[in-house]
């Protein structure tokens, strides 16, 4: 496990950025952390790191966002896993792309065995990244 300390909003993109070309498809990255952490900029600065320009914001109604073949999941509002699947957020995992998924711990069940992770946390504009 390393820790990269961030400072900043731009920081923390910046070396999502980055962390995301050792990505590979297939991959699913669990963006783990408190509400408010930092996420969506890591799950931003990863998509821009692959290559998608296109404006990312939080999926909302969808649940997730699909930028090529990268897939931005929010499980944030999931209520059970029997939701999730009814949903077809498993079907995700089969499509051979990445997915970076927040609030993974809603879907535990419906994840593959292996995951990376990547877990934000922290006040202030200080924030340590684990991954
Ligand atoms: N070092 C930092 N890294 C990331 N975000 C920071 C940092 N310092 C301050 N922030 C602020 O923290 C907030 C992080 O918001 P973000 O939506 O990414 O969180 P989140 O973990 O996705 O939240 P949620 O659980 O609601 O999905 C932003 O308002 C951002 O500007
Ligand atoms: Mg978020």
């Amino acid at each position: 496990m390393a820790v990269f300390y961030s400072h900043s909003e731009e920081e923390t993109y910046l070396w999502a950025k980055e962390y995301a070309k050792g990505l590979k498809k297939g991959d699913v990255v669990c963006l783990d952390g408190p509400m408010g952490a930092g996420k969506t900029v890591l799950a931003k600065g990863m998509i821009a790191g692959m290559g998608y320009t296109d404006d990312v914001t939080s999926p909302t109604y969808a649940y997730v966002n699909e930028y090529g073949d990268v897939f931005h999941f929010d499980c944030y509002r999931i209520e059970s896993e029997g939701q999730a699947y009814g949903l077809g957020l498993a079907d995700y995992f089969e499509r051979g792309g990445i997915c970076l998924i927040e609030w993974s711990q809603n879907i535990v069940t419906l994840l593959p065995k292996d995951v990376k992770r990547v877990r934000i946390t922290g006040s202030g504009e200080t924030r340590e990244i684990e991954f």
